[in-house]
């Protein structure tokens, strides 16, 4: 298949998605991170990713897609456009299948079936990890990954910005941490610079570009009022990210039909 100057100007296949014990931050890249959210520790990212780094082991997973080995994924977003999609036994039949968030499957399986093997989250968006899924964190500030820490083990940490779960459910063994310098890859690179910073959805998606052979999107895209509304609710306040524009949905709406037209990714919606 042919790659075209678009696709070559945004994807590095030399990013390293995730974070691993012996990463050292390239400090434009630690400076963009830390002005994401408010940062109130006094703790360093070294240290915070040492301790970080005791509670689980470091990414021994190979991430580079084998041309032997054909990796199918679906990436799942919680648009509520899946309500009544019947895709859920299509979605379980990818390889890998990436949730996000709030993403629930009991009760609507039909729509969004309910294999799950990487569930994107960060501490105030937290849910428990069914057996055998990768719990991924995308980390918006140090306190995240100090919350991670203790979410998996003392439980100690109960406030962010807000109140957040104190512990949760996950097989340490396959815990992973999106790469600041991922993030702000995908900002720079896919987003360009639209938004604060790019939503889960469009870091799940990038992160899927660089670890799987084959890529389908489902349950993306807002409603009929431009609201990033959610499958499973009737959704009270869905437009707020949009109104608060920490994200740029229409960019990234576009971001994604630009990868359907290349073939790079399929899109069901
Ligand atoms: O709302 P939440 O952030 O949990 O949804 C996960 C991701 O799914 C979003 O970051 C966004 O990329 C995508 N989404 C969407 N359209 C919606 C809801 C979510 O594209 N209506």
């Amino acid at each position: 298949m042919d790659t075209s100057d678009w696709f070559r100007q945004r994807f590095d296949p030399h990013q390293c998605p995730v974070l691993n014990h012996t990463h050292i931050l390239d400090p434009q890249a630690l400076r963009w991170w830390l002005g994401l959210q408010h940062n109130t520790d006094k703790q360093t990212l070294e240290e915070v990713m040492s301790q970080l780094f005791q509670v689980i082991p470091p990414p021994s997973l190979d991430l580079q897609p084998l041309p032997s080995r054909c990796r199918s994924c679906a990436v799942v977003g919680n648009s509520g456009n899946l309500r009544h999609s019947g895709h859920g036994k299509m979605i379980d039949s990818h390889t890998s299948v990436i949730r996000m968030n709030k993403a629930v499957t009991s009760g609507f399986e039909e729509d969004v079936g309910n294999r799950t093997t990487h569930h994107f989250l960060y501490p105030e968006s937290a849910v428990d990890i069914v057996d055998g899924a990768s719990l991924v964190l995308l980390p918006f500030k140090v306190k995240d990954l100090q919350w991670l820490t203790s979410a998996l083990s003392t439980g100690h940490i109960t406030m962010t910005y807000m109140r957040v779960k104190e512990r949760i459910k996950a097989d340490l063994e396959k815990v992973l941490v999106v790469n600041p310098e991922f993030f702000k890859y995908c900002h720079e690179h896919w987003t360009e610079g639209h938004g604060r910073y790019p939503s889960t959805g469009l870091v799940a998606l990038i992160y899927a570009l660089h670890t799987c052979d084959q890529l389908s999107l489902f349950g993306y895209g807002a409603d009929q009022n431009g609201n990033w509304d959610h499958y499973w609710e009737e959704n009270p306040y869905p437009g707020a990210f949009r109104k608060t524009g920490v994200h740029n949905a229409d960019y990234e709406t576009q971001i994604i039909h630009r990868l359907a037209q290349e073939h790079k990714i399929t899109l069901r919606t």
